[in-house]
């Protein structure tokens, strides 16, 4: 069948789907050009991406565009990125509005300059009232920052006598992290051909199917998104179960 979109099951879909958006780098190294123009085209991906997951019906998108260790990069790089964000946020705010999405952002977003953290906050008020898909900006994040700054959460409240450490359930370090609401990711996405989850998500991904594509994230088109969605649906999801109990569910429904 040549039209990917007509094989996805549409009752089906993962409610939320994470990226691992890789290879800007290199894509921008084999075409003998400086890295940020591998940033500059991985816009045009996030574009296509998040259209058509929008489109097609998934609920919450999240993109790793930004992690706490990226800081270490060179300050010109850093730059250029943040540069990118501000003007990609500000560019594409009628892109959201015309897809319905609201925007929203996870990480340390204390720790991004004023100007980023500026342009951020106003595109998420202005898109706060979409109703279509969530689109979900991680942004000097890292899993093992959110864990941690939870733990301290939940230790205060423990101090406060708020909460009592008996009380303390896996729904209480959920509600704590920094996705509190938003439903754990069904698939995740890594592109570049690396077999790395690179601290992104690492509480929220625990039953979560994995996809790993060799495709640059520059090269990633709305097909990719597609294929991953079938791969997904052609998954037995078990949830620790064995393969007999989820049959037996399934026919009972
Ligand atoms: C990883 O490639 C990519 C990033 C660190 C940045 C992703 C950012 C964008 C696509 C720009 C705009 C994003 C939004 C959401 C507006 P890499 O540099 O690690 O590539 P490499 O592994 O080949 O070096």
């Amino acid at each position: 069948m040549n039209n990917l979109k007509e094989q996805i099951d549409p009752q089906r879909l993962p409610n939320h789907v994470a990226i691992i958006m890789d290879g800007n780098g290199r894509w921008a190294m084999q075409q003998g050009m400086e890295r940020t123009f591998g940033h500059e085209n991985g816009v045009t991906s996030v574009r296509e991406a998040a259209e058509a997951a929008a489109e097609i019906g998934i609920k919450y998108l999240t993109l790793y565009a930004f992690s706490t260790e990226n800081w270490k990069r060179p300050a010109d790089e850093v730059d250029a990125l943040m540069n990118l964000l501000v003007k990609t946020i500000h560019s594409e705010t009628h892109t959201l509005q015309k897809n319905n999405i609201r925007l929203k952002a996870i990480g340390d977003l204390g720790s991004l300059r004023p100007e980023t953290r500026d342009e951020l906050f106003k595109a998420i008020d202005t898109t706060s009232s979409n109703s279509g898909m969530t689109l979900i900006l991680a942004l000097s994040y890292s899993a093992r920052w959110e864990i941690t700054e939870a733990v301290k959460k939940i230790a205060k409240k423990v101090q406060n006598n708020t909460l009592r450490t008996e009380e303390i359930s896996s729904s209480t370090i959920s509600d704590n992290l920094t996705t509190a609401g938003i439903p754990d990711p069904e698939l995740l996405i890594r592109t570049s051909g690396e077999y790395r989850i690179s601290n992104f998500l690492l509480w929220q991904i625990a039953y979560a199917e994995l996809y790993f594509t060799s495709k640059l994230w520059p090269d990633f088109r709305r097909e990719d998104l597609y294929e991953a969605l079938i791969d997904f649906q052609s998954r037995e999801r078990r949830f620790g179960q064995t393969s007999l109990q989820i049959k037996k569910d399934q026919t009972a429904n």
